[in-house]
């Protein structure tokens, strides 16, 4: 039998984003309500040892790539200790994980010697008091968990700034700067409705990022470029500063055509697309004592149930979970 993970419309899946936590330190608003507490229980994580077996049956059926993300994974004791496990998985070439650099000081380090490669980071302004709206966060900690990553050697940091307009959407030149300063890859987001926290922010404050690319291009010669990862973000180099930005467009144009990857929530549940709750739910299986084999034959069967496409677009539709389940 072939290796790979194929789905229905030939798209092979190389990529597993793996939640770790649905909880969070932060509450970006178009993230997860204010008062949201009602977290999927401890007794139904998926331990290390099982989300170590998944990825594993992963790995063995052509999966190299693996996010840990949250909510915000690193408000999960240990999370060094399993990125150790799952670095040193066969296979597994590219592990990185998504994070909004709160507990980032006193992690980053550990995270480093246990194998994670890259890091992304939420950062949605650079103004104090706004950052604090947007998130309830206090910038400075984030800085300083940006700062240690740099300290500890992660090459590159991306930075994952959502684009709102009226919220964040004049500091697109001062982002530009930081992270021409800092060294750091620059990525611009549209605001996906996931949730209805995220169906309001994207109905009041969506922009287009062909706008922002338009601003952009006013002032800086884009030049298309690469960086490495294996997400959706479409990169340019600006002029010959090296400084590299990315933009993810869900909305304006969406990438659904080469998507490459599944999620796995803290639960045990498969999600087949972020825009979509076709789902297969792992952890009973586990629990049971599934084989090796009934187990890469069970993810093999969930991609016939992977949708082609989100529809975002369609005002009807919507995904009801929060983003803070499959962390974006
Ligand atoms: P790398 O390219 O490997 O660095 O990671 P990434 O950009 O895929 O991961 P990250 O967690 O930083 O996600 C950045 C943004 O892209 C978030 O808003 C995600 O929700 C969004 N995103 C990532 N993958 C997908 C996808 O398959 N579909 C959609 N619609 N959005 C995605
Ligand atoms: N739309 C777009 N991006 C989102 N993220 C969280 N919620 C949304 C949303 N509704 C982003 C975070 C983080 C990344 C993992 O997902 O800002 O950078
Ligand atoms: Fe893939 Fe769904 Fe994301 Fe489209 S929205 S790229 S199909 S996960």
């Amino acid at each position: 039998m072939d290796k790979g993970l194929v789905d229905p419309f030939g798209r092979t899946i190389s990529y597993l984003r793996v939640s770790v936590t649905d909880r969070c330190d932060l509450r970006c608003f178009y993230c997860m309500p204010e008062a949201f507490n009602n977290y999927e229980v401890p007794d139904n994580w998926l331990t290390f040892a099982e989300i170590e077996r998944v990825v594993n049956a992963f790995s063995a059926l052509g999966v190299s790539r693996v996010r840990l993300t949250g909510g915000e994974p690193l408000v999960r004791q240990g999370v060094p200790e399993l990125a150790g496990r799952l670095s040193a998985i066969a296979g597994i070439n590219d592990l990185s994980l998504s994070t909004n650099a709160n507990r980032l000081a006193r992690e980053a380090q550990a995270l480093k010697q246990a194998g994670v490669k890259r890091l992304n980071v939420s950062l949605d302004s650079l103004q104090a008091k706004r950052f604090q709206l947007i998130s309830k966060g206090k910038l400075e900690k984030v800085m300083a968990g940006l700062m240690a990553a740099r300290e500890a050697g992660f090459r590159p940091i991306k930075i994952n700034m959502v684009v709102m307009q009226g919220i964040n959407d004049d500091e697109v030149l001062d982002m530009v700067e930081f992270c021409l300063t800092h060294g750091f890859t620059l990525r611009f987001i549209e605001t996906m409705p996931v949730g209805h926290t995220g169906r309001n922010a994207c109905d009041s404050h969506y922009i287009s990022l062909q706008t922002v690319k338009a601003q952009l291009a006013e002032h800086y010669n884009l030049l298309p470029s690469i960086v490495d990862g294996g997400g959706p973000a479409q990169y340019f180099t600006i002029g010959d500063t090296g400084l590299k930005i990315g933009f993810i467009t869900p909305i304006s144009q969406h990438f659904c055509a080469t998507c490459n990857r599944v999620r796995l929530g803290v639960d045990g549940r498969l999600y087949l697309c972020l825009g979509h709750e076709n789902s297969v739910a792992l952890r009973p299986l586990l629990r049971a004592g599934i084989s090796d084999e009934a187990l890469q034959m069970t993810l093999r069967k969930a991609l016939w149930l992977k949708p082609r496409e989100h529809t975002f677009n369609d005002c009807n539709t919507q995904v009801l979970r929060f983003m803070s389940m499959t962390g974006g």
